[in-house]
């Protein structure tokens, strides 16, 4: 097992590069499929969830080669029409991606039940009510998602709430449906487009993906094609908060710095300053950091996976800021790890009110879940002394390298192995 481990109280400095986005990695290399060609993937993030959606291709009987270190080919002609059992399914959400993916490809699908962070319920209600309005049967069994038609026909698809999740299950499975699938309500998060790009490069007609309508016509096969990736709108944000909440001068490179608005709008007003470039952002901050007040709310509002690492640069801002959490029911299980570290934040519901104190402590704390992981980072980073975080196989889940690029910048970060005797010690 390993731990990271960070001695806080540097400012950051440098060039940060960014990888390509998980969560559009995560739709796009399941939606490869669709085509049974061969298609080749640029800016693949490396992430132990890309890692377990390949593997799963693989034991499914796709190819999937390594063409340099973030190109992958997939080629899906011998893939075979076998269920995604529990064990690969139940390690990350984006498996259930493979349910709108297989019922277009073979018009059948078996795939467990979605793992994932535990945000509070998370149901697939919507995903459920797409899948059957375009004409499958689709029933749970014994924890198994099974999906089936006879053949898909477009609908008029209304989703109650927005959803990542249902809007991209049913534009996979509509994109080989017959006829015209409308999504209103639809999401409308930087991989909606970027999912729909990829899939008109392999011949689909998707049309409206950034709008709350969605418009696709079905097609009667798709292609194979070269597609990359765009970069990860998240971990950008968690650097550009990091560099905040830390002080320094930091260029944050290869992002879409329209992508990242509410970010740095959030940024601005806590006392950062924000530069856009083309295809980067500088930020610098050297004054006390404000208190703000942050909503979060789906694209292109500030997200929900920028919340965390926000609460933390609230925590040692000057004054009280109220930090609401407007998509999921309960995202501040991090709250009591802050707590620990010295953090004043009481959380009522979906609200978290965070006073400002003068510094945060070092001590030992757990990455709670992937982005909660990454708050844990920028929390030691700021924190007095040091700090170990466990469980970081959530933080492996999403963020490329980032021991190399936080040490890049100046910070002093390691993984460190955990030994027998730690484990004895901790136990006594
Ligand atoms: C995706 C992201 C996740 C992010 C979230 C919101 C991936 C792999 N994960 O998750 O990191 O936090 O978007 O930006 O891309 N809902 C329903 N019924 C459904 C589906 C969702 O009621 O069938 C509700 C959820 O309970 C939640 C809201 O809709 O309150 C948003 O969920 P959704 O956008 O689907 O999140 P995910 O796609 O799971």
């Amino acid at each position: 097992m390993e731990n990271f481990v960070i001695n806080g109280g540097h400012e950051l400095f440098g060039d940060v590069n960014i990888s390509g986005a998980k969560n559009a990695a995560v739709a796009i290399i399941p939606a490869a499929i669709l085509a049974n060609d061969v298609v080749r993937i640029e800016n693949i993030p490396k992430i132990s969830d890309v890692s377990l959606i390949i593997k799963i291709l693989d034991c499914m009987g796709a190819s999937v080669k390594m063409i340099n270190s973030d190109t992958i080919e997939i080629d899906s002609k011998a893939l075979q029409n076998k269920s995604v059992p529990y064990e690969l399914a139940s390690h990350f959400r984006a498996s259930y991606y493979l349910i709108g993916a297989m019922l277009g490809r073979f018009k059948n699908a078996e795939v467990a039940m979605p793992g994932g962070c535990d945000f509070g319920t998370r149901p697939i209600d919507l995903h459920i009510k797409g899948f059957k309005m375009l004409g499958a049967d689709v029933d749970i069994v014994n924890g198994m998602v099974c999906a089936k038609a006879e053949k898909l026909v477009g609908a008029s698809i209304y989703m109650d709430n927005v959803s990542v999740g249902a809007t991209i299950n049913v534009m996979l499975a509509a994109v080989l449906a017959r006829g015209l699938t409308v999504i209103e309500n639809a999401a409308k998060e930087p991989h909606i487009v970027d999912l729909a790009n990829f899939l008109n490069s392999m011949g689909a007609d998707v049309r409206g993906a950034g709008t709350d309508v969605i418009k696709i016509r079905g097609a009667e096969k798709l292609h194979g094609c070269t597609y990359s990736i765009i970069p990860d709108q998240i971990e950008a944000g968690t650097y550009m908060v990091a560099a905040a909440a830390c002080g320094g001068d930091v260029l944050v490179k290869n992002v879409i710095p329209k992508h990242l608005e509410s970010i740095s709008a959030k940024l601005i007003e806590a006392g950062a300053e924000v530069i856009e470039y083309d295809d980067a952002v500088r930020v610098t901050r050297y004054k006390a950091l404000n208190k703000c007040n942050v909503k979060t709310m789906p694209h292109p509002g500030f997200p929900t996976d920028m919340q965390p690492q926000m609460a933390v640069l609230l925590s040692v801002a000057n004054g009280t800021s109220l930090l609401s959490e407007s998509v999921w029911d309960n995202r501040f299980q991090y709250v009591g790890q802050l707590t620990r570290m010295g953090a004043n934040i009481q959380v009522d519901g979906k609200l978290a009110v965070i006073d400002g104190v003068d510094e945060l402590t070092g001590v030992k704390v757990k990455a709670t879940d992937l982005r909660a992981g990454a708050a844990m980072i920028i929390a030691g980073l700021i924190a007095n002394g040091e700090t170990v975080i466990e469980d970081i196989k959530y933080i492996d889940r999403g963020y490329e390298d980032v021991v190399r690029k936080f040490a890049a910048l100046g910070a002093d970060i390691k993984r460190a192995e955990i030994t027998e005797a730690d484990n004895m010690v901790n136990a006594g």
